[in-house]
């Protein structure tokens, strides 16, 4: 489905911890809208002007979103991009946001190696990332599909473990919990929709290298 309007390019933003670094970013090759925040309710902002419209969505649903067609671009974190399974392009790695999954136990409880977790549960909210990283280290596990505070998991016993995201490791420290093998590293990702990419491929292309340059001028300094 492709609804929306060949004039405008729409974007899709997830709310949170993405938000602010997007927008500033977008806003550095003119890419802005007045009263874009993830804090406002109005959940789409018009740019009349440069003929842009921006999507606030929850994170999970901003590869939703430009699969459908329904947005031109979005701003994705690559582990809910993977997560997700949806067919976009990627078009750029932002840089920002980076965090990696990895697998986690309470302290008290380490085992001496992974595979001496085999049959145990997993809590988390990428059940198809830990799958396919189980499955490559021959583990059956049963995957319990939280949608946040995973780390409550095996702090309550409702897990032996979680796979999760770390940024600055302060949760799994406050927890005592403790990283035992890293899965997968993620910043966040510019996507595109298949059919918008052709269709509005000179747009989407300057965008990209205007972005570009400020990312390369960024890493210069
Ligand atoms: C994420 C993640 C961890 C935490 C990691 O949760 O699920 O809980 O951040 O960050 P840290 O290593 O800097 O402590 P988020 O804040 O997105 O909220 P959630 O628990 O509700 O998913």
């Amino acid at each position: 489905m492709q609804s929306n309007n060949m004039d405008y390019l729409t974007i899709a933003l997830p709310k949170g911890k993405l938000f602010g670094l997007s927008a500033e970013l977008l806003a550095k090759i003119g890419y802005t809208a007045e009263g874009l925040s993830d804090k406002s309710r109005k959940l789409v902002i018009t740019n009349e002007e440069k003929k842009i419209k921006f999507i606030v969505s929850k994170t999970a649903d901003v590869p939703t979103y430009v699969e459908y067609g329904a947005a031109d671009i979005g701003v994705i974190g690559k582990d809910v991009l993977l997560e997700s399974g949806k067919d976009v392009y990627e078009l750029l790695d932002l840089g920002f946001g980076r965090c990696h999954l990895m697998m986690a136990v309470p302290k008290a409880e380490k085992r001496a190696k992974l595979t001496d977790y085999n049959h145990t549960r997993v809590a988390t909210k990428f059940p198809h990332i830990a799958e396919q990283f189980f499955n490559r280290h021959g583990m059956q596990m049963e995957y319990i599909k939280l949608n946040g505070s995973i780390e409550l998991g095996p702090i309550v016993g409702l897990s032996e473990s979680i796979v999760d995201i770390v940024e600055t490791g302060t949760t799994l420290k406050e927890n005592d919990l403790e990283e035992i093998v890293s899965i997968q590293e993620a910043t966040a990702r510019l996507i595109a929709n298949r059919v918008s990419f052709k269709m509005k491929f000179d747009r989407i292309h300057t965008m990209v290298s205007d972005l570009r340059k400020i990312l390369e001028s960024e890493a210069a300094k």
